[in-house]
């Protein structure tokens, strides 16, 4: 059992070596994200298993992309029309940047029309829905009541300036307000209610945009300008939720040949708020769950501070183990010097997986 250069008896000079030496040695390679020959990166998007540029790439066509060169030269990553910036599979999330920006704007210098345009998204029949904690609703304007539609939804909310109070940062009802995105929607369209028609010379256009809520914040010149949809160029960054099929993980499971969580090590989640299920690493492992060995074994011990602080760590498949330095020993799960009279001299056990707690124990002299 014991790996060769880590004899039964150490000094304390050599303990940490050996322990440094066991946990390298326990650290396999990490695996690709991909399946083999398939574009791991678009530009400078990561592109996860289960998505794939090119059918053969993807799990199935659900999670196939397009990795295209645009106008300006750069390689990036569509679903469909949407620009996909980011794919995190620990979240089942996506990020994209999406059309959902609606206005209405009223000319009153020129033509004194009113000119207007509905934002939509539409991710029907898809692994994809919007997410209800990364986004939110938001209108901006004066006198304007705005609502989403979806398949039974009507959510919206009436922003007014009559208090006439608009703050940087704040949009909580003067010239801005915001709405909760109801759970599990796959289709967004952004309308206006007509009774409510009060833009004005002063303030001629009115917005309401579905978002993620982080990269939104009110400048109060959103809302007498086009300041806020050129800032955008009319697209906005939206968060994506998505899951494998349309089956709880107990269902899914039924068909092994179709069960996406490969990797050994990695256990089925249950969508949220959907009947559908995705996987991810099991607790002390990191990587693709979608993939064979994709679940790799995380080094508690070398990442940031040592875990077990003071004490030394030892990495374990799953979990790490901490044990007393040299000339302490645990009692009551801390470690206290040991008795001065005794010298210290670790004693190591009969097994590899002992090492830790054995380390701890005295002979006395
Ligand atoms: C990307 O390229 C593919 C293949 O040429 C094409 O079918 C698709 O419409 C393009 N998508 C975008 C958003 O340009
Ligand atoms: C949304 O997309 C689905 C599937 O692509 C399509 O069947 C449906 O008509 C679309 N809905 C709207 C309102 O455009
Ligand atoms: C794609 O996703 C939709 C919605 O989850 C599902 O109904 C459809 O069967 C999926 N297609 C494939 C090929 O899995
Ligand atoms: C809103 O008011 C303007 C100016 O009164 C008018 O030209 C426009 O047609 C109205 N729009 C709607 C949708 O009622
Ligand atoms: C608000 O937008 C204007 C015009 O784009 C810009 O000059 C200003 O710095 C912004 N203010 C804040 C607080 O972001
Ligand atoms: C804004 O979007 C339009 C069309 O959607 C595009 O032609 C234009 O290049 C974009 N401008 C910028 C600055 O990205
Ligand atoms: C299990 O999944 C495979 C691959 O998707 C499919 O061909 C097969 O029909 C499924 N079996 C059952 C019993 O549903
Ligand atoms: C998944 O959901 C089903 C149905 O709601 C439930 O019976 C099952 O226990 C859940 N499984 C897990 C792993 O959460
Ligand atoms: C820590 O080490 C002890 C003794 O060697 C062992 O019994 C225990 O399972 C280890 N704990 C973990 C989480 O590996």
């Amino acid at each position: 059992m014991m790996k060769p250069g880590c004899s039964p008896l150490l000094l304390s000079g050599h303990l940490l070596l050996c322990l440094t030496a066991i946990s390298v040695l326990a650290t396999p390679d990490v695996p690709a994200g991909q399946r083999p020959g398939c574009l791991a990166k678009c530009g400078n998007v990561d592109i996860p298993f289960p998505f794939g540029v090119g059918d053969h790439c993807a799990l199935n066509p659900n999670f196939t992309f397009n990795c295209n060169k645009t106008m300006d030269g750069s390689m990036k990553l569509f679903k469909w029309n949407l620009e996909v910036t980011e794919i995190s599979v620990p979240d089942g999330k996506a990020w994209v940047i999406a059309p959902t920006i609606s206005w209405r704007c009223y000319y009153y210098a020129s033509t004194r029309s009113m000119v207007k345009s509905d934002g939509w998204l539409n991710v029907t029949n898809s692994p994809f829905w919007i997410s209800e904690v990364d986004n939110k609703i938001i209108v901006i304007g004066c006198h304007t009541l705005a609502y989403m539609r979806s398949f039974s939804y009507v959510i919206g909310c009436y922003s007014t300036c009559s208090n006439g109070n608009l703050k940087n940062g704040i949009c909580s009802g003067a010239g801005c307000c915001q709405a909760d995105v109801p759970e599990g929607v796959r289709y967004y369209s952004g309308n206006f209610d007509e009774a409510y028609n009060t833009t004005s010379k002063d303030r001629p256009c009115s917005y309401m945009v579905l978002m993620q809520k982080d990269a939104f914040r009110l400048n109060t010149s959103y809302v007498d300008s086009t300041v806020f949809y050129e800032a955008y160029n009319g697209s906005v960054p939206v968060v994506l939720n998505w899951e494998i099929q349309q089956l709880t993980c107990e269902v899914a499971r039924q068909n092994m040949s179709s069960y996406a969580c490969m990797s050994s090590n990695s256990e089925c989640l249950n969508s949220t708020n959907e009947q559908g299920y995705r996987c991810r690493c099991s607790h002390g492992y990191q990587g693709n769950p979608y993939i064979k060995d994709g679940c790799t074994d995380i080094d508690e011990c070398h990442e940031n501070d040592n875990p077990c602080g003071l004490e030394i760590c030892q990495n374990t498949l799953g979990n790490y183990n901490c044990s007393c330095r040299l000339g302490y020993y645990k009692t009551d799960g801390v470690c206290v010097p040991n008795p001065s009279r005794f010298r210290p001299m670790p004693v190591i056990g009969k097994s590899l997986s002992s090492v830790s707690t054995e380390v701890t124990s005295l002979v006395e002299n």
